[in-house]
């Protein structure tokens, strides 16, 4: 007999703090990582910037409440979510490149595979497409069902930053001094916008003057780029070679030539200097920390409840602890 409002109980996945592993999805979903990779690389060779701004999702997701894909999800009437928060809105790109490695993996192996996984493992793909090191990852993530625009305000450094405060918020996350010099390498890759670098070309800490760290040459170059008036939209690269995945990131420290002032402030600070040196002679030494900082920040997770999500900019339908479907 046919009941309208008959519901299938399809999945009851509310679980905390998975159980993260390798090669978790060898049997549910053996290509998982395959496809991951294809779909990436495509991505890349349409748009080689989106490397970075896929890779930089891992950062955004794993610091607000742990790797649970959170910053994916779009803003319903009830929930304003992460896409619209200070350090996100008209920042963070490229999340069609998330959506469409989903539609692959759901075609393949359908309900298996967790947006939080996806970006764990296009981070890594996209540090290694641009020629940086690879990496194997742990997965067995989880989506969260919610996300929270408050949480990422709270957490989210400002460009602003310096690097007392950043080494301060990395500890929070287990994450060492080494790990943050390490992990701002990312900056080796992408663009940033002259909306975060106004206040260091003419008035750094409220000084009326731009940041004395800045070689005058770049100054020059950064203030042509990004004159007062300009539409803070216009970007520039965070190194001098922001397509290669590099050490140049942290030959440019060394050079007065850092984009952002959260940047230049690891290379003026003691507590990190001797890290931005030692990067900047030795690119294997970067690379090794680099990878072992991602796969930390990877392994942060929340202890609330998660779901598989079959599209990464919704949750799920749930009605109390339970998902059902019509
Ligand atoms: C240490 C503290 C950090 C601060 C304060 C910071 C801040 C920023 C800012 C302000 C931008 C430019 C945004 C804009 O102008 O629209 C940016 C870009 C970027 N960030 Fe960070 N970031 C930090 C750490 C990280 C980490 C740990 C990662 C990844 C592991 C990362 C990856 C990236 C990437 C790849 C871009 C370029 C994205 C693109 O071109 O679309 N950042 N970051």
């Amino acid at each position: 007999m046919f009941y309208p409002f008959l519901l299938f109980l399809l999945h009851i996945t509310m679980a905390s703090a998975a159980d993260l592993r390798y090669g978790y999805y060898a049997k549910a979903c053996p290509k998982a990582e395959f496809i991951v990779r294809d779909v990436m690389k495509k991505a890349w060779i349409r748009e080689q910037r989106s490397a970075a701004s896929v890779m930089r999702f891992q950062f955004h997701d794993c610091f607000v409440n742990g790797c649970d894909a959170s910053m994916l999800l779009d803003d319903t009437p009830n929930m304003l979510g992460e896409k619209l928060s200070l350090a996100n809105i008209n920042s963070l790109r490229s999340y069609e490149v998330v959506d469409e490695i989903k539609e692959a993996l759901e075609k393949a192996c359908p309900g298996v595979v967790s947006c939080a996984d996806i970006i764990i493992m296009a981070s890594r793909d996209a540090v290694y497409l641009t020629g940086g090191p690879y990496w194997e990852v742990k997965l067995g993530r989880l989506d969260s069902l919610t996300a929270s625009q408050k949480a990422s305000d709270a957490v989210m450094p400002s460009p602003r930053s310096n690097a007392t405060y950043l080494i301060d918020l990395f500890s929070r996350f287990n994450l060492s001094v080494k790990d943050l010099v390490a992990l701002s390498g990312s900056h080796s890759i992408g663009k940033g916008r002259c909306f975060s670098i106004m206040f260091r070309l003419y008035n750094q800490s409220g000084t009326g003057l731009p940041d004395p760290a800045i070689d005058p040459r770049f100054r020059e170059e950064l203030k042509k780029l990004c004159p007062p008036d300009v539409d803070q939209n216009v970007t520039k690269g965070l190194d001098a070679t922001p397509l290669k995945f590099d050490n140049q990131y942290f030959k440019d420290l060394v050079s007065g030539r850092g984009f952002l002032n959260s940047d230049q402030t690891l290379f003026t600070t003691p507590q990190t200097r001797e890290f931005v040196m030692q990067y900047s002679i030795n690119q294997e030494l970067f690379f090794d920390d680099f990878a072992k900082g991602m796969e930390k920040m990877g392994d942060l997770q929340s202890d609330n409840p998660g779901e598989i999500r079959r599209n990464c900019r919704v949750a799920n339908q749930h009605h109390g602890n339970t998902v059902w479907e019509s």
